[in-house]
């Protein structure tokens, strides 16, 4: 299948056609090149991230990229940029994620794409200040309080909101109840569970989404594999055998992998592009490069999709967090 060219997608000017987009995680590996390109196709572009300063040292570096990318091109095929933009928000915790919203509402009244793109991968077990495990609030839950309290900017633009899973959902081989903490040894096992288990529920909320606000272009992606981010830190971090794993991330990558920019295509794909719309596509999965597929059979089960929706809004409402 040829390799998506995100050039062909729709071009804004700041001036004429305000377009808003917020993109967690937009400071890192696949996150950062959907910003890049957001910001060449003339989005105002905000990028969600927890440390001020990584977040800042990539604004600056995007800005710089795409002024490169722009001086090679012709006079007459250059395209005004867009803008970009900090905010703070910090997934393990809950009210990090109200003070966000209530930062991005008082810039902005439209929302045209939200790109729930942050995430943790294979962390040992570990439960955030508002108590679940980490990979699922980080992965899943914040994104869903995110999603749900910007609806109402998105809808008032027909918006997007696409949710960066992963093909590791798959691993999740049969409904899990979100209560399951999976804490078991060893982790190197069982933290692959947590993840397919966040991972898989970010593609429920997606089709949850798409049936509960069909107006809204709900989509889910797998980015491809990726292996240049920092999504692997932990374990190549790891003392003596961080270099193993180092190794072998790098092996199955440079066989498997696809670079940082292939693996913000599915994404740019699924936000941008004009062949998409909410009546033929809506709650649909892409992958790598932007090719439709389908995902697992847990994640595909309405009746599934309907009990990770109910059990979350529960436990949010729980931590004093109506939905
Ligand atoms: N790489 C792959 O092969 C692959 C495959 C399938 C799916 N994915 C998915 O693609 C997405 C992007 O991953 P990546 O590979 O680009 O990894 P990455 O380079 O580690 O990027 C992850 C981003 O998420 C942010 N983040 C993590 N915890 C956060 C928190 N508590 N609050 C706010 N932001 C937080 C990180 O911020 P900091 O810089 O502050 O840590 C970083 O910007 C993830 O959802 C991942 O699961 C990746």
């Amino acid at each position: 299948m040829p390799k998506f060219d995100p050039d062909q997608l729709p071009y804004y000017n700041v001036r004429n056609a305000r377009k808003v987009a917020l993109v967690t995680g937009g400071n890192s590996g696949i996150g950062w090149y959907t910003v890049l390109h957001l910001y060449l196709h003339g989005f105002v572009v905000y990028v969600g991230g927890r440390n001020s300063s990584r977040v800042n040292q990539a604004i600056r570096e995007i800005k710089c990229e795409a002024m490169k990318r722009e001086r090679r091109l012709k006079p007459n095929k250059r395209h005004s940029l867009g803008q970009l933009h900090y905010l703070a928000v910090d997934l393990t915790d809950l009210s990090s994620v109200e003070k966000a919203v209530r930062k991005f509402k008082s810039m902005e009244s439209t929302l045209d794409v939200l790109i729930n793109n942050a995430g943790v991968m294979a962390l040992p077990y570990c439960l955030t200040t508002d108590k679940f495990e980490v990979q699922l609030q980080t992965n899943y839950i914040s994104h869903f309080l995110l999603t749900m309290r910007l609806l109402s900017c998105i809808k008032k633009c027909k918006g997007r909101v696409i949710c960066v899973s992963s093909i590791g959902h798959n691993l999740a081989f049969k409904y899990f109840n979100l209560s399951q903490k999976f804490n078991y040894w060893p982790n190197m096992i069982f933290t692959w569970m947590r993840y397919a288990i966040a991972k898989t529920a970010s593609i429920q909320f997606t089709k949850m989404l798409a049936i509960k606000h069909p107006d809204v272009l709900c989509l889910s992606v797998h980015p491809g594999i990726v292996m240049n981010t920092n999504l692997f830190s932990y374990w190549t971090r790891l003392p003596i055998v961080g270099m193993f794993f180092w190794i072998f991330f790098h092996f199955v990558g440079f066989f498997f992998g696809v670079s940082n920019e292939e693996g913000s295509l599915a994404t740019l794909k699924s936000a941008l592009s004009s062949g998409l719309n909410s009546e033929k596509d809506n709650g649909k999965y892409f992958t790598t490069g932007g090719a439709e597929s389908k995902p697992s059979y847990v994640a595909n089960n309405l009746d599934n999709a309907a009990s990770t929706w109910i059990w979350t809004v529960h436990e949010l409402r729980d931590r004093g967090f109506d939905i």
